[in-house]
Parts: C-alpha cells; sequence; structure tokens
C-alpha cells in the first residue's frame, strides 16, 4: 500500500453471514466462567452496613426497591441481549422482519414506561416511610452534621433543659420509630444507616426529617453519603439499638453530667485536658469544658469509637490522636498537641476514658 492511502475494509455481503460467527459454545464456557466471580461479590451483600441486610422498617423497603430494580434490569438486561444474540444465530431467511418504527416504538417508548412505571410505585412506597406521622410522645434526635463528625442531640420535647448532646453513637430503642431531624453546620453532607434505613441529605440552615426503627437488637455502622471534603469517608457513626429498659437506663446515664475523677491519676489526667486547652473545643457537662466547637466528651468513655468511627475508643488511640490527628484524619478541625509527652496524653486519655 502507497503512503498516505487508507486501507479499504471490505464487509462481507450480508446473505454471507447466516451462520453463527461465534460459536455457541464459546459463549457457554464465559457465562460458566463468570459464576464464581458472581458469587465472590455476593458474599459482600451482609455485614453491619449492608443495605441487602435490613432490620429496620424503612431499610427494608428500600432493599425490595434495590432488589425489584435489581431483577427489572436482569430481566432488561437478558431481553436485550437476547435480541442482540437474534440476529447472530438466526439465519436471515429465518428472521422475523420488524418495521424500524414498530421497533422504536416498543423498545424506545413502551418498555421504558412500563418498566419506570413499575419502579416508580415502588420507589414511592419506599419513600412514603421517611416522613411517617409520629406519635406525640416518639423519641426526637436532633442531628448536626460538621466536617466531619456528628453532634446528636436527644431532645425532650416537654422539658428542653432535659435534652442531652452525645457524638457519633446514636441508641435507638428496638421496634420504637425515632424521629431525626438533620441539619448541617458547613457544607451538605448525607446520613446513611443501610441497615436501618435509606438515606437524607443534611443542609446548612434547613431541616430534614427522617424515621428510623430497629427492628432487632446490634450495633449498626453508619456512614456520611454525600463527598463533604478530605476526610469524608472517615466521617461515619454507629447506631446501637438496645431494648426499651436498656436505652432508659443510657439515657439517664448520659443526662448526667460527667463523674467527678475516682482517683488521683484520673484527677491528673483531668488537670492535664483542662490546662492543655482542651476546654476550648470540647464540653464536658459538669466538668467545667463549654466549647462547642468539637464534639461533646461528657461520656466518651461510653463510645465505641473515636474520631466518628475511624478508631476504637481505646486510651493508646485517644494518646495517639491527641498528638497526631492529622495523620490519623486529614484535614479534621482539632489542632495537634505534639509537644505533649505520652505520659501526659495517656493520662488525659485515661480521664476521657473514666467518663462513662
Ligand atoms: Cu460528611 Cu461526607
Amino acid at each position: 500500500m502507497k503512503a498516505g492511502k487508507q486501507p479499504v475494509i471490505l464487509f462481507p455481503e450480508e446473505d454471507e453471514v447466516s451462520a453463527p460467527m461465534i460459536p455457541p459454545a464459546a459463549f457457554t464456557r464465559h457465562l460458566a466462567g463468570l459464576a464464581p466471580a458472581a458469587l465472590f461479590l455476593f458474599a459482600g451483600c451482609t455485614g453491619p452496613q449492608s443495605a441487602l441486610q435490613p432490620s429496620g422498617a424503612a431499610a427494608r423497603e428500600v432493599a425490595y426497591l434495590w432488589w425489584a430494580m435489581f431483577w427489572a434490569g436482569t430481566a432488561i438486561f437478558v431481553l436485550v441481549l437476547a435480541l442482540l444474540l437474534y440476529p447472530v444465530f438466526r439465519q436471515r431467511a429465518r428472521r422475523w422482519r420488524i418495521p424500524p418504527l414498530q421497533m422504536i416504538v416498543a423498545g424506545g417508548i413502551a418498555l421504558p414506561v412500563v418498566a419506570l412505571s413499575i419502579l416508580l410505585v415502588f420507589g414511592l412506597r419506599a419513600g412514603s416511610g421517611v416522613s411517617a406521622d409520629l406519635p406525640e410522645d416518639a423519641i426526637s434526635i436532633r442531628v448536626t452534621a460538621h466536617q466531619w463528625w456528628w453532634d446528636i442531640e436527644y431532645v425532650d420535647r416537654r422539658d428542653q433543659s432535659r435534652n442531652f448532646t452525645t457524638a457519633n453513637e446514636l441508641y435507638l430503642p428496638v421496634g420504637q420509630p425515632v424521629e431525626l431531624l438533620l441539619t448541617s453546620s458547613d457544607v451538605i453532607h448525607s446520613l446513611w444507616l443501610p441497615r436501618i434505613a435509606g438515606k437524607i441529605d443534611l443542609i446548612p440552615t434547613h431541616t430534614n426529617r427522617l424515621v428510623v426503627e430497629a427492628e432487632e437488637t446490634g450495633v449498626f455502622r453508619g456512614q456520611c453519603a454525600e463527598f463533604c471534603g478530605l476526610s469524608h469517608a472517615q466521617m461515619a457513626f454507629y447506631a446501637v439499638a438496645v431494648p426499651q429498659e436498656e436505652f432508659e437506663a443510657w439515657v439517664e446515664r448520659q443526662r448526667a453530667p460527667a463523674a467527678p475523677p475516682s482517683t488521683a491519676a484520673i484527677r491528673a489526667g483531668k488537670e492535664a485536658f483542662d490546662a492543655s486547652g482542651c476546654v476550648v473545643c470540647h464540653t464536658v457537662r459538669g466538668g467545667g469544658a463549654w466549647g462547642v466547637e468539637g464534639p461533646d466528651l461528657t461520656h466518651l468513655g461510653s463510645r465505641l469509637t473515636i474520631a466518628a468511627g475511624t478508631f476504637d475508643n481505646t486510651r493508646e488511640n485517644i494518646a495517639a490522636w491527641i498528638a497526631r490527628n492529622e495523620q490519623m484524619k486529614p484535614g479534621n478541625k482539632m489542632p495537634e498537641f505534639p509537644h505533649l509527652d505520652r505520659e501526659t496524653r495517656l493520662s488525659i486519655a485515661a480521664y476521657l476514658e473514666s467518663l462513662q
């Protein structure tokens, strides 16, 4: 071929392409090869944060919707694949001949209208639970999202002075619908507790409402589901669903002020906490700390994790967090205190651990 001249690709005459171009056995082999991969993927469908293992009424609706979409999608995929393969395997002379306009009306208008209408019915059903009416005395919890943690205030509707605040951990009484009133202090976040409820945005200057109900006891992981900055992926929380009596006991403990130091070592930790400036940003009710920039620490010792579900709540982790939190959760707003020696940091951690 001379330079600059495009090669000419010759297609065979249409009628010559009547035999299957790909042997059916090869297709079957490929599909069989995909089966173990699919099983492997399905193994990831359970766990503390799986929307496919619902433990709440709203999450069950979402799971129904997901399965409806999955099976509808699978059916449409199979149909499209069949239509695609039909001309490959069927000899040309024996194919159906459907006028192009009818094909467009059936495949491009009728099929999407039917499929989307069915999904809309499922979607409306799943969405209705989000704003369900609740009895007057239902538990109400205000959740304010911050970069990158959750401020959680339990509201007493009759007596606001009985409200109390915690962070990054949501206690729920099993079998009782609870109202979450959700907003944000900075950017848009999204609260998603996949095993209990659907997700909803937290928007500055606006309050959204979500009704959640845990149907069984357990610890369920939640996650911010809207990109909100550097540590978005480390903006998690845990929901702890417990029987009613246990929930009431927890509420009483949380409502109480922090316990005074019970040993000399814990007292030394509190003194270091007060002297290091922690009180400027954190609240310890009854402990003389009234900062509001960071999470309320009044009962930090009772929580499962620190840094919004990012690390286990241990003395070592708290001590490390005080000095190196930027490495542990990049971009977080807390200053580092590398000048505090390890002894002092462990002592502060012991004090925080004592706040049960
Ligand atoms: Cu908050 Cu993503």
